[in-house]
């Protein structure tokens, strides 16, 4: 029951990750965030998986955040082990080591955005709206939306975004750069494909250690993000993909990759 609430299928080295409660608009109650986490725990360690993309099942919403009918019956403690939980899996999408998508064909209000937003690249459709719409209801954003979208659209505009509750259409979206594409409706997922398609070109352990330079990095002071850069380049020092990389330039073929 629970592997229904999320489904996955992996082809071609995509994994693709459903949240599968379209009649409720994909809104996120405790089992479904439960068996996003198995999901992203059965993922991280696989080494075919050269990419995640989450989307929303049905043609209406990728998540309609948290379960309000569900947080309507819950205790004040209740509330906070559901907020736990949901930060938990959000961290959880944060630290997989492949680059991952958010692919946005609908609605993705308050804990929806904040998982767009926990995504290294958002693919949004001309029919999206989404937005943090938490202060609408009383509450703040509380899966790492206050932290992570200022630095994705900058502090002013998530400060603007965030009081107003507001729900931008794709474009919209793509405007104030709190995505990175817009596409017809129904082609978000193929959108992420094609840009993964691309980073599968390159060497999967370079991909990885870029990744976590990168994530590591960012928000700290610049020295310290060199450190992390140098260590992060050390992985890629003594693979074999590098050599494989000389190799095929020398050779002037292109490079095959194994991930070692
Ligand atoms: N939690 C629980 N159920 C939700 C939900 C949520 N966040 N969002 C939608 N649903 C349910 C509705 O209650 C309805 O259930 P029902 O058929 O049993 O009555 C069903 O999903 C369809 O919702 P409906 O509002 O009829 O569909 P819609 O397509 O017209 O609108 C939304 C969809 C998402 C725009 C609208 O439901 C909405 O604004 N939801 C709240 C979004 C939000 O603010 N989330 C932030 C939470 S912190």
């Amino acid at each position: 029951m629970s592997e229904e609430l999320v489904l996955l299928d992996v082809t071609e080295q995509v994994a693709v990750v459903t949240l599968n409660r379209p009649a409720q608009r994909n809104a996120l109650n405790r089992p479904l965030l439960e068996a996003l986490c198995a999901r992203i725990e059965q993922l991280a360690p696989r080494r075919d998986v050269r990419a995640v993309v989450f989307t929303g099942a049905g043609d209406k919403s990728f998540c309609a955040g948290a379960d309000l009918k569900e947080r309507a019956g819950m205790s004040e403690e209740q509330t906070r082990s559901f907020l736990r939980l949901i930060r938990g899996t959000m961290d959880l999408v944060e630290g997989l080591p492949m680059p991952t998508f958010a692919a946005v064909d609908g609605f993705a209000f308050g804990g929806g955005c904040e998982l767009m937003l926990a995504c290294d690249f958002r693919v949004l459709t001309e029919r999206a709206t989404v937005g943090l719409t938490e202060c609408a209801l009383g509450i703040i954003p509380g899966a790492g939306g206050t932290q992570r979208l200022p630095r994705l659209v900058g502090l002013a505009r998530a400060k603007e975004l965030i009081f107003t509750a507001r729900r931008l259409s794709g474009p919209d979206a793509l405007a104030v750069g709190l995505c990175e594409y817009v596409t017809p409706a129904g082609e978000a997922v193929a959108k992420c494909r094609a840009i993964a398609d691309e980073i599968k070109k390159c060497a999967p352990l370079a991909v990885e250690a870029a990744k976590s330079a990168i994530v590591g990095g960012y928000g700290i002071g610049i020295q310290e993000g060199l450190v992390l850069e140098r260590r992060a380049y050390e992985v890629t020092l003594f693979t074999t993909d590098r050599v494989e990389a000389l190799a095929a330039f020398r050779e002037k073929r292109p490079a095959v990759f194994q991930g070692k």
